[in-house]
């Protein structure tokens, strides 16, 4: 029944985690997915996420269905996490099978209420987005975002394509700790972007998975969110991760949600996307949002938990500050300020697709082709390593 089934591509991310694991060389590194690694290059999990564990396991809770919607004590928690004190009780919130289920169910509510039926994304994005939005029905476009000249942002260009998208446009902007270029609006430059989505009357569906990655301070990362909430012109929709800033990825812990103009327009868009969620997955899984419930409203747990994410964030600065003080140890012509000037867990490197492979057939080092390199994967042990291979690859 299938022969005409071809074979597809690895997935562009989660395929060089295969490719990393086939490598049996001691030297190779993975720079691919971003997942946190702590400085033994080791995967992490949090205290205040153990602790948290610990606490929910000595409870010994049943293994009941949870609503539709998920787990209120968490899903009421992480919308104070996203949006502060402001507007709760205007945001219809769900549970969601981390970022990317936030991102699909958001992309079934725009496809079936909204008139566009078109998103524009960032050029370039998170490698998944495309595919997500187009899976669930939606046109996808792009607007300039990245000056590779500069390695910045190309605000002007930014402005010129969000204006120029038909009135009420849906925009999907990163957050904070842009995946993969990871250069972000300033500001100054987030309350141009602001004011034009408002004047054109678009719609911002925030991408927020690194919340506390890019300044180590969760208030500050979901500023630029606030700020369009508080402004309360144009409408807002929100996927929210815990994936990075918790480490639960294997938990898919996140939320979707949507600001209404009132509680009376939230309880009736909570209404419709339930309706989505129950023929998708029917109910969310329930240990992993227990835990972010714990750690987010245990007041000691909080507390440790934000000096965790602090801890990971200057982790990674400092290999920032390593892997580009060793190149230019090394002698390289080529400029890396970019390395340390970009921010949250990603350097768009520059490296093209034909260095890239060689980093990974002669060198063992392996990131994605587009040249994003995902700093938690770099450690004190191996960004010596590291420098002298993309040296190697980029000196003539
Ligand atoms: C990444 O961009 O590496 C992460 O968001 C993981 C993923 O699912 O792609």
């Amino acid at each position: 029944a299938w022969a005409q089934v071809e074979m597809g591509p690895p997935d562009a991310i989660l395929g060089i985690t295969e490719a990393y694991k086939r490598d049996t060389d001691a030297r190779k590194i993975n720079l691919g997915v971003g997942a946190y690694r702590t400085d033994a290059g080791k995967p992490y999990v949090l205290k205040s996420v153990a602790q948290a564990e610990q606490n929910i396991l000595q409870q010994s809770l049943d293994k009941e269905y949870l609503p539709i919607t998920g787990l209120a004590k968490f899903t009421s928690a992480a919308a104070s996490l996203a949006y502060g004190t402001q507007a709760l009780d205007r945001v219809a919130v769900t549970q969601s099978i981390s970022g990317t289920g936030a991102l699909r169910i958001g992309g079934a509510f725009l496809e079936r209420f909204h008139a566009g039926k078109a998103i524009y994304v960032p050029g370039p994005t998170w490698g998944n987005h495309g595919a997500v939005f187009r899976d669930c029905g939606l046109k996808v476009g792009q607007y300039r975002y990245f000056d590779p000249q500069t390695n910045g942002l190309n605000l002007a260009g930014m402005l010129e394509d969000i204006r120029a998208l038909p009135k009420g446009s849906l925009v999907l902007l990163h957050a904070c700790a842009h995946n993969p270029t990871g250069v972000d609006p300033t500001s100054a430059q987030w309350a141009e972007i602001q004011k034009v989505v408002e004047e054109c009357e678009h719609v911002a569906f925030f991408d927020m998975a690194y919340q506390g990655f890019a300044s180590g301070n969760v208030d500050r990362d979901a500023s630029a969110l606030r700020s369009f909430v508080e402004a309360n012109r144009a409408p807002v929709l929100l996927a929210q991760s815990f994936a990075k800033n918790m480490g639960l990825y294997g938990e898919r812990v996140g939320t979707f949600s949507i600001v209404g103009a009132d509680s009376a327009e939230r309880d009736r868009l909570l209404s419709q996307v339930k309706i989505l969620v129950r023929p998708m997955y029917s109910n969310p899984p329930v240990h992993g949002a227990r835990i972010a419930g714990e750690v987010l409203t245990d007041a000691g747990l909080r507390e440790m938990w934000l000096g965790e994410v602090k801890e990971m964030a200057d982790r990674i600065i400092r290999m920032r500050a390593a892997l580009r003080g060793q190149l230019e140890e090394l002698g390289s012509k080529k400029s890396w300020n970019h390395i340390t000037d970009q921010i949250g867990m990603f350097c768009y490197t520059g490296l093209t697709p034909a260095q890239v492979d060689r980093l990974a057939s002669e060198f063992h080092v392996y990131l994605t082709r587009d040249g994003r390199v995902s700093i938690a994967g770099i450690t004190t042990g191996n960004v010596q390593y590291l420098a002298e291979s993309i040296h190697k690859v980029t000196k003539d």
